[in-house]
């Protein structure tokens, strides 16, 4: 008998299907997806419930941006689940935060594991409490193996401590002698961030209307599209993903150059493929 999943059994539409397939053969995906979620709060009171019931209703959400993205082949998808600033809400609102945290890896596990989900987590676990702490490690612990989509929960993270937190690995290896002030370079910072295993993301999504980063991946999201949708967090669905996904691939990433730069490395690029192709052509043809 099918294991008790914490919800519903899930089977992808063959319309789904389809319009993924649709969206792969337009254009490049991404390979990063960062998200901010936000409006649960609003959410709830919209409907005259506890904000508790917009963060339960995101649970939802969550799961099918983590399915879809999963099934399209995204190979990382990054959500500011609880930030440093978090801390200040009042103390019930954080701690049903944490139940639903536990219960919600609980839940889930089965399919992550049956899917290949590899569960990681950013930020100061360590200021959770206890228990949500153990429960977080088994749960990485357990999916670490998995080679699909990388999961990454922000909990307890800012983009800000992140980089005090890289500085001060730094400040040691100068400190120490292993390496002079000369040796810092954006290669180092990045690789002495939490995030340092993983692509940049390459669009970064925010529901709820507001235009801030609202200190998450400062470092990382340098060169990241950005899809702001008005749509609330709990309302948001992988229709919504798929339409930031659109959007991210009709835009043209230029990493600072200019259009006409950019025509001449991709016409570099199809001229070096074409030539290293020609001579391997020449190559078997000679035997
Ligand atoms: C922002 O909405 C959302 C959060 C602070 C938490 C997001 C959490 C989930 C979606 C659930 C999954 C993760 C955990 C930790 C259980 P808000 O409350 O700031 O909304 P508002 O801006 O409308 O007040």
């Amino acid at each position: 008998m099918r294991k008790f999943l914490g919800h519903e059994p899930y089977h992808q539409s063959e319309d789904d299907k389809r319009v993924q397939q649709e969206l792969r053969a337009q254009g490049k995906l991404p390979r990063h997806i960062a998200v901010i979620m936000d409006g649960n709060g609003r959410w709830a009171e919209e409907r005259g419930l506890l904000r508790a019931a917009g963060h339960q209703a995101g649970i939802a959400s969550l799961r099918d941006v983590t399915r879809s993205s999963r099934e399209l082949g995204i190979g990382y998808l990054t959500v500011y689940a609880f930030s440093t600033e978090n801390w200040k809400r009042p103390k019930r609102e954080v701690s049903m935060l944490f139940r639903l945290l536990v219960k919600m890896l609980r839940d889930e596990m089965q399919e992550m594991l049956e899917n290949g989900v590899r569960l990681k987590t950013i930020g100061q676990i360590n200021l959770l409490p206890k228990v949500v702490q153990q429960e977080l490690y088994d749960a990485v612990e357990r999916t670490s193996k998995n080679k699909g989509l990388t999961l990454t929960l922000a909990l307890s993270y800012s983009g800000r401590w992140d980089l005090v937190h890289a500085m001060q690995a730094i400040a040691l290896e100068v400190r120490s002698g292993k390496i002079s002030p000369e040796d810092i370079s954006e290669e180092l910072i990045r690789a002495s961030l939490t995030t340092a295993e993983m692509p940049d993301p390459d669009l970064l999504v925010r529901t709820s209307g507001e235009l801030r980063l609202s200190n998450f991946l400062l470092w990382e999201l340098a060169y990241s599209e950005i899809h702001v949708t008005k749509t609330l967090w709990p309302d948001f669905r992988r229709e919504h993903l798929y339409e930031a996904i659109r959007e991210y691939q009709t835009r043209e990433r230029r990493f600072g150059l200019t259009g006409a730069q950019l025509k001449k490395e991709a016409d570099d690029v199809s001229h070096e493929h074409k030539s290293y192709v020609e001579k391997l052509i020449s190559k078997i043809s000679r035997g």
